[in-house]
C-alpha cells in the first residue's frame, strides 16, 4: 500500500569542525528514534513511512526533516517535537504543517 506521508530524516554526519556542520552532529539520530518511537506506538507502520536520508542541504539548520507528498521542510527538530509533528501534519485527515518549524 502507498503512505500517506514518507518522512525523510537527514542522517548525514561530518567529520568535527567541518564548516558545515551536520545534521548527526546535531541530533538527527534521537529524532529518527522518536519518529520510529511514534510509528509503534501509533500503528502507523502501514501509513507512514520513515526514511533515513542523506544531506538535503539546510545543514546549518538541522536537523532537517521532510514530508512528502506535500514537500514540506522542518528545520532545528528535537525528539520532543516529533509527536506534534504527528498530532498537527502527519495524523489528521486534513494536517496541516507545523508552522513553528517550518524552513521551507
Ligand atoms: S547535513 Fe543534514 S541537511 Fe545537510
Amino acid at each position: 500500500m502507498k503512505p500517506k506521508h514518507h518522512v525523510f530524516v537527514c542522517m548525514n554526519q561530518r567529520p568535527e569542525g567541518h564548516p558545515k556542520g551536520s545534521c548527526k552532529a546535531l541530533g538527527s539520530h534521537q529524532v529518527i528514534d522518536a519518529f520510529y518511537g511514534e510509528l509503534e506506538k501509533r500503528g502507523l507502520f502501514e501509513s507512514i513511512l520513515v526514511t533515513a536520508a542523506g544531506c538535503m542541504g539546510p545543514c546549518m539548520q538541522g536537523p532537517t526533516v521532510v514530508v512528502y507528498p506535500e514537500g514540506v521542510w522542518y528545520g532545528k527538530v528535537k525528539p520532543a517535537d516529533v509527536a506534534e509533528i504527528f498530532d498537527t501534519h502527519l495524523v489528521p485527515d486534513e494536517g496541516a504543517p507545523l508552522d513553528r518549524l517550518r524552513i521551507l
